[in-house]
């Protein structure tokens, strides 16, 4: 064999080794990951943190939602006309009854959520956390839900003491929120549909875990 043919065979051998050396490892990692992710569900198991509980908040969390957003999309369309749209300026006290409705509303938003997260939130330690495509998109989407649903009611509070810490203009900030919500909000439910089907009514599987 010439110099140049044992060179490479060397060289074959050494790289075969590397992969597997890196190969052994990231399973090592993977292995650990799993074994500490199945003790995190453990340890924060629950008799509250069942897949009914997280339908039962859901369901309130979107009605809660679905009202600020309709009562928001008033208000800013009144602000803001399409062409051609007219509203009714009587009786004069309906404005303050939405934006009332908007206010509550969306205040009782915060604690809802936060019980929602609270209930679900093992389920994020879950290991592999990403095994298809549909995972990728599933949890992609929910990273974008979880912050706007959080930062939408948190701004909207602070707006209530016309205090503006931020560069932006919150009415603009504020509205594309609630767009991403809605529409974060339907394509969460139609992944977890099977779930908030077999759970939308109490039964036998209501103590089942997150
Ligand atoms: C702003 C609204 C919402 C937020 C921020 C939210 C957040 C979350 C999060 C972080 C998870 C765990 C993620 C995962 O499975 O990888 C989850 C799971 C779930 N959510 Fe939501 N959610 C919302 C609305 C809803 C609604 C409207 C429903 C149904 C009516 C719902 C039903 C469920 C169900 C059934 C699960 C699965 C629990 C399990 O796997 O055991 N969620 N949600």
């Amino acid at each position: 064999m010439s110099a140049d043919g044992k060179d490479s065979a060397v060289l074959g051998r050494a790289t075969h080794a590397e992969t597997e050396a890196v190969t052994h490892l990231t399973e090592r990692v993977s292995e650990r990951l799993a074994a500490g992710s199945r003790l995190a569900q453990l340890s924060l198991r629950s008799s509250a943190r069942t897949k009914r509980a997280a339908v039962v908040l859901g369901r309130l969390l979107a009605l809660a939602f679905v009202v600020c957003f309709l009562t928001g999309l008033y208000s800013h369309l009144l602000q803001d006309p399409l062409p051609g749209m007219r509203f009714a300026t009587t009786p004069s006290w309906l404005y303050q009854v939405t934006q009332g409705v908007h206010i509550t509303v969306g205040l009782a938003l915060l604690p809802l959520l936060l019980a929602k997260l609270w209930t679900v939130y093992p389920v994020l330690f879950r290991w592999p956390a990403i095994t298809s495509w549909r995972d990728v998109v599933e949890r992609g989407l929910i990273a974008v839900l979880v912050s706007s649903a959080l930062l939408e009611p948190v701004i909207g509070l602070i707006n209530t003491f016309q205090w503006y810490p931020w560069p932006f203009s919150f009415r603009r900030v504020h509205y594309g929120l609630a767009w991403l919500i809605i529409g974060g909000i339907a394509l969460h439910v139609a992944f977890k549909l099977p779930i908030i089907v077999r759970h939308w009514r109490s039964g036998h599987d209501d103590e089942d875990p997150v």
